[in-house]
């Protein structure tokens, strides 16, 4: 290759949107627009990467007017809630399918930054507050994607759990703590995936942009865990030629360094730096080599004519996603409502007529034929241009009326309390929805419903003592009316099934198995942050979030600070009951438990059993060890064996860089929760270092 080919591929740069309407003359005529283009080299037969979002569909911000739409899947926190792997994996292969029919041969999915904030805007596409869920998740839709011969990425490297002035944010984190937490969410889904690219992150760690942090880059991915695919920055993630040295391969989304940086960095600078010695010939050489081993490993340069994608089997799977995520806080027996009730049913609120609520920024997904309603938000930076209330043709209403032929269902738009109280005063039963837009850029003030929807679901519960609520967040939520309604359901962004789901989560033709993939704080006073530093200070600027916790995330933190959440991770209810028997573990090089799960109830049903870590060797920290989803007909048992990835046992070592398991009795715990913990068991384990 020519030093113009090598360099050539070093950059990407972004098709023409309705953010960025210029058509950058880089892009050659003919060529689709979509994230990134980085011209390949034909006379080499390197093929041009062509990138898209994103985690919940092949996205369409005004790239191209004709795109008919894609498959909108439900968010990642509900493949998260489904603690399904083989979903993570469909959903994966469904995104290589949409994208290849586009001429996409990069998809940048694979988010799994750990949900350590409940107010960060864009939880809704993580998987889990937990490293282990994250990284299995993300793992499965990495292999999903690649399986089709389309490159995935992960991301963000590292630590980007908050969206507040995040080009000017500085993450602090104790390194140890780091690489037991987010980074070990990357370590374990890079080893079970391999993707193609890492993506970084926008925020500084410690003090130095992700994008350009040789210790997470060069010490870290591609030293000690050995990293063989490449390196990109976010779109407007590469600050300096400089982030090179430090490990950065690729400088995505070029021209929003030029609007943010007043440069771009990997195109002149970089070029200067290499004809004046700065920039090695050997690093050039490897910045181009990750590029292309990625290409041709995942098979980018032999595909045949794009396999033909089947639209209405990708509905099933946002369908069936939606079904397995939904979760369902609060029953006192008034869920499911009987298929043949001729009750008088009030749906109020949440656009349940019209659709459901999807998240945004980057990922959101134009639905086939569109949306069902867009209602403009706006906002402060980039992202507020594309912040709205994207409502998903799919209507909760519609579909319960479908469900209950014989019930009488009315609608009331929840917009005043009073109004909706009239409904709920003259109904047998009220579904009260309460939904908030989240997304890229925002981090949420508060954890309360926007636009007085406590109040209406406060007013109809007074008027009927039958409320159900459906939530409709990609975050938890305060619940100031919890304790005077009877039900409360978790529905997420659902996807473009999502009413559905719901209707059939209502009426018990589907047996719920969601189970909480975060926890739900009682109030942000429980959290590690009540008060997070730069929230609602202007966009741009300087601000420091340290995650005091360290790795103990979550579940992990209310276990260390003893405190009692509104809901734990794990959580979920069923229409079935499940028992957990016999629970036997043994040592060596890690713990593995053995146990039996029974359905006792009276229908067919999935248990997500959970295996925690509470006690290592007297240190009384909580991991997430192990689990796995069981479908059990009425009666029927299973014997499930689970093995603990060492590491979650271990404690990292930063001087030495190792993993190391002190000698003692570590002591486990099976669960229905993080909370709800059934059955223990302790083995001993001897003094291990191991791992990088
Ligand atoms: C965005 C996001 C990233 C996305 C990229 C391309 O700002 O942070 O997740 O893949 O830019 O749209």
């Amino acid at each position: 290759m020519t030093d113009d080919e090598r360099f050539s591929l070093l950059v990407s740069v972004m098709g023409a949107n309705s953010v960025l309407p210029v058509r950058d003359p880089r892009i050659p005529p003919g060529v689709g627009m979509s994230a990134g283009y980085t011209p390949g080299v034909p006379r080499l037969g390197v093929p041009a990467l062509r990138s898209t979002d994103g985690s919940l569909g092949i996205t369409n911000p005004g790239y191209r007017p004709t795109d008919k739409g894609a498959t909108a899947l439900p968010a990642s926190i509900v493949v998260g809630a489904s603690f399904n792997p083989v979903l993570a994996r469909e959903s994966g292969a469904l995104l290589g399918r949409e994208a290849r029919i586009r001429g996409f041969n990069m998809v940048l999915g694979g988010g799994i930054n750990l949900q350590r904030d409940p107010r960060n805007g864009r939880n809704f596409e993580y998987y889990s507050e937990d490293p282990l869920l994250s990284a299995v998740l993300g793992a499965e839709a990495v292999n999903g994607t690649q399986g089709e011969a389309v490159i995935s990425t992960l991301k963000h490297y590292s630590l980007n759990c908050n969206e507040t002035n995040r080009h000017w944010l500085d993450a602090i984190i104790d390194p140890a703590a780091h690489r037991e937490s987010d980074l070990l969410a990357f370590q374990i889904a890079i080893e079970r995936s391999q993707p193609g690219s890492i993506m970084t992150a926008y925020n500084k760690v410690n003090g130095e942009y992700a994008s350009g942090n040789s210790l997470l880059l060069n010490d870290i991915l591609k030293g000690a865990w050995g990293y063989k695919g490449w390196a990109m920055s976010d779109w407007g993630a590469t600050v300096s030629w400089d982030f090179a040295l430090s490990g950065l391969d690729q400088e995505s989304g070029a021209q929003i360094d030029d609007i943010l940086w007043k440069a771009e960095p990997f195109t002149g600078p970089l070029r200067e730096a290499y004809a004046n010695g700065k920039l090695p010939r050997e690093r050039l050489s490897d910045m181009v080599r990750r590029i292309l081993a990625s290409s041709y490993t995942i098979g980018i340069d032999r595909w045949g004519p794009a396999p033909k994608v089947d639209m209405a089997k990708h509905n099933d799977l946002a369908l069936e996603v939606a079904r397995q995520g939904i979760v369902v806080l609060k029953n006192d027996g008034l869920l499911p409502l009987p298929a043949d009730t001729n009750a008088k049913i009030a749906v109020i609120g949440g656009h349940a007529q019209e659709g459901v609520p999807t998240g945004t920024g980057s990922s959101a997904v134009v639905p086939e034929g569109g949306y069902a309603a867009v209602v403009k938000i706006g906002g402060p930076g980039p992202m507020g241009i594309g912040r709205n209330l994207f409502l998903l043709p799919t209507s909760p209403f519609a579909e319960l009326k479908k469900l209950l032929p014989n019930a009488r269902i009315y609608f009331d738009p929840g917009q005043s309390p009073a109004e909706a109280a009239l409904l709920a005063l003259r109904s047998d039963v009220v579904i009260v929805f309460g939904i908030r837009v989240e997304g890229e850029g925002f981090d949420l003030p508060d954890l309360s419903l926007p636009w007085g929807q406590d109040a209406v679901i406060s007013a109809v519960a007074a008027a009927n003592s039958k409320t159900i609520v459906v939530l409709e967040t990609g975050n938890p939520v305060r619940m100031p009316w919890h304790d005077k309604v009877r039900a409360v359901v978790q529905a997420w962004y659902p996807g473009q099934a999502g009413g559905q789901a719901i209707a059939e989560t209502l009426t018990g033709s589907l047996n719920p198995s969601g189970r909480l993939p975060l926890t739900f704080p009682a109030g942000l006073a429980q959290t590690p942050r009540p008060r997070l530093s730069g929230l609602g200070t202007p966009w741009g600027t300087p601000t420091t979030i340290r995650y005091n916790e360290g790795a103990e995330v979550g579940y992990r933190w209310f276990a260390k600070e003893r405190a009692k959440p509104l809901y734990a991770f794990g959580h979920g209810l069923s229409y079935t009951h499940f028992v957990h028997e016999n629970l036997a573990v043994r040592g060596g090089e890690t713990v593995t438990a053995t146990f039996t799960v029974t359905n006792s109830g009276a229908r067919e049903g999935a248990d997500v059993p959970q295996l925690y870590l509470i006690d290592a060797a007297g240190d009384k920290r909580m991991r997430l060890i192990g689990f796995d989803r069981v479908v059990l007909k009425p009666g029927e048992s299973k014997r499930v064996t689970l093995s603990a990835d060492p590491r979650l046992l271990a404690r990292f070592d930063e001087k030495v860089g190792r993993w190391r398991i002190v000698a003692g009795r570590y002591r486990v715990a099976l669960g229905m929760s993080a909370e709800d913990l059934r059955l223990h068991a302790e083995v001993a384990l001897a003094t291990r270092v191991f791992g990088t």
